[in-house]
């Protein structure tokens, strides 16, 4: 069934996003090799996490979730670790469903681990690249292989002895930094990750706070071999779940909206800061910390937007916003260009294309490039049909479209925003009502 979405005469209320999708995941993970009870409250219990949590089950890993009426948006999870001796040979392929991230961190951990593995994953996931992630751990001394001459999962993994390394990304990945790290930890040597903290450094912040030995210089993150300890973790919502609303009240002509509990991490604000270079009235209070994560409420309410530019190094801040910021870019006055921003054929789908073509059934003035896209606004949209193309974050940008759009909006196959945003829907409509 699709989701229809009417347009909304007015936005006024407070919200709080899901939690963290990449700290959830890094949570149950680094909790999975710890030693002692990892209690991590407020995890986004997302398709995406709850394969990770299935994963690692199939690993050994005691992992509870408390929610005792089964539908609380934010579970507590509890992680009994007993270090990585506490890991076993799983008996079945690991399934990591539609999640990148869950493929390409455990791929760091099983490298060295003393055991066969295979992961693999549903449809859009088999055709991500893996030498990314492959040819590193491959440096490590891993041993492990992937489909179609090592590009893509399957992944097959006999665990081996490594040996750390110096690693110069030449892809950005937080993902592959991840599983470099998490690899580090059991190899014999220090381990030098390059740019690990020039975009999301969520795994530095934790692998710390569990007592891994670390020393960061610039961007460069030194790891010595060694143990974790459990901590309690405390995820902040999830600040691109929050950037679909953002969106929503930087360019809905009659919005008011309040985001509480954000988690703001450097890595992460780049769409605070492009919304403010298009002239959002947005402002930011501090909270205090959740852990070793900043968080703030963000309130933003409408404002005459105007283009921007977004390339080069501001690419990976905004890696997972930009379908949402073409959307703005459809309201802004003047010409949106985005650029160096390939990495997008690779992710849930083809966001260029699919972005292109959906805002497109819009009426949205949008160009594809081989690298990103041009926008260019205002223009007034139109409802229409329109398809998620199984992509969560595509999902929740035509389910805004249609707020601010006229007449009726039909998107299809909406339910993939369960991946990391389970609720999104429901929120919607209760926006969309104001
Ligand atoms: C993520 C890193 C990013 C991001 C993804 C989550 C993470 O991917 O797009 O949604 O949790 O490390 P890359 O590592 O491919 O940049």
């Amino acid at each position: 069934m699709p989701q229809q979405v009417y347009p909304a005469d007015s936005i006024d209320g407070e919200l709080e996003p899901p939690g963290d999708k990449s700290i959830s995941h890094r949570a149950v993970i680094l909790g999975s090799l710890a030693h002692g009870v990892t209690n991590v409250s407020n995890f986004l219990h997302g398709a995406d996490t709850a394969a990770s949590i299935s994963c690692l089950r199939a690993l050994g890993a005691d992992i509870r979730i408390e929610d005792p009426d089964h539908n609380s948006r934010a579970p507590t999870v509890a992680i009994q670790g007993h270090g990585r001796e506490g890991l076993h040979e799983p008996e079945h392929v690991l399934d990591v469903r539609n999640s990148g991230t869950t493929m390409r961190v455990m791929a760091g951990i099983l490298a060295s681990m003393p055991f066969l593995s295979v992961l693999t994953g549903d449809h859009s996931l088999v055709q991500r690249p893996m030498r990314r992630v492959i040819d590193p751990l491959r440096h490590m001394g891993a041993d492990l292989f992937g489909r179609a001459d090592d590009n893509y999962p399957p992944l097959v993994i006999r665990g081996a002895k490594l040996r750390g390394i110096e690693y110069a990304p030449s892809v950005m990945s937080a993902q592959v930094n991840t599983a470099v790290l998490l690899a580090g930890l059991a190899a014999e040597g220090r381990t030098v990750v390059g740019q690990a903290t020039a975009a999301r450094d969520h795994t530095v912040r934790m692998l710390k706070a569990m007592g891994a030995h670390i020393s960061i210089n610039g961007s460069s993150v030194e790891l010595v071999p060694g143990e974790l300890a459990a901590i309690d973790i405390h995820v902040p919502g999830d600040i691109s779940s929050a950037a679909p609303w953002l969106v929503l009240a930087a360019a809905h002509p009659h919005a008011r909206l309040r985001l509480t509990g954000v988690g703001v991490n450097p890595g992460r604000i780049g769409i605070i800061q492009v919304l403010k270079s298009m002239g959002a009235a947005l402002t930011l209070e501090d909270l205090p910390p959740a852990g070793a994560e900043p968080m703030a409420d963000i309130s933003i309410r409408s404002s005459p937007l105007r283009a921007v530019t977004i390339q080069g190094e501001m690419v990976p801040y905004v890696i997972d916003e930009i379908p949402i910021i073409a959307l703005a870019a459809t309201q802004a006055g003047g010409e949106t260009v985005i650029r160096d921003a390939a990495e997008l054929r690779v992710k849930e789908s083809d966001r260029i294309a699919t972005t292109v073509a959906e805002l497109r059934k819009f009426g949205a003035d949008i160009e594809e490039l081989p690298d990103g896209m041009i926008v260019r606004g205002p223009t007034e949209l139109k409802g229409a049909p329109c398809r998620s193309h199984a992509d969560h974050r595509l999902a929740m940008t035509l389910g805004v479209a249609g707020l601010l759009a006229k007449d009726q909006t039909l998107v299809y196959d909406p339910e993939c925003v369960n991946v990391s945003y389970p609720g999104f829907w429901e929120d919607l409509e209760s926006l969309g009502a104001g």
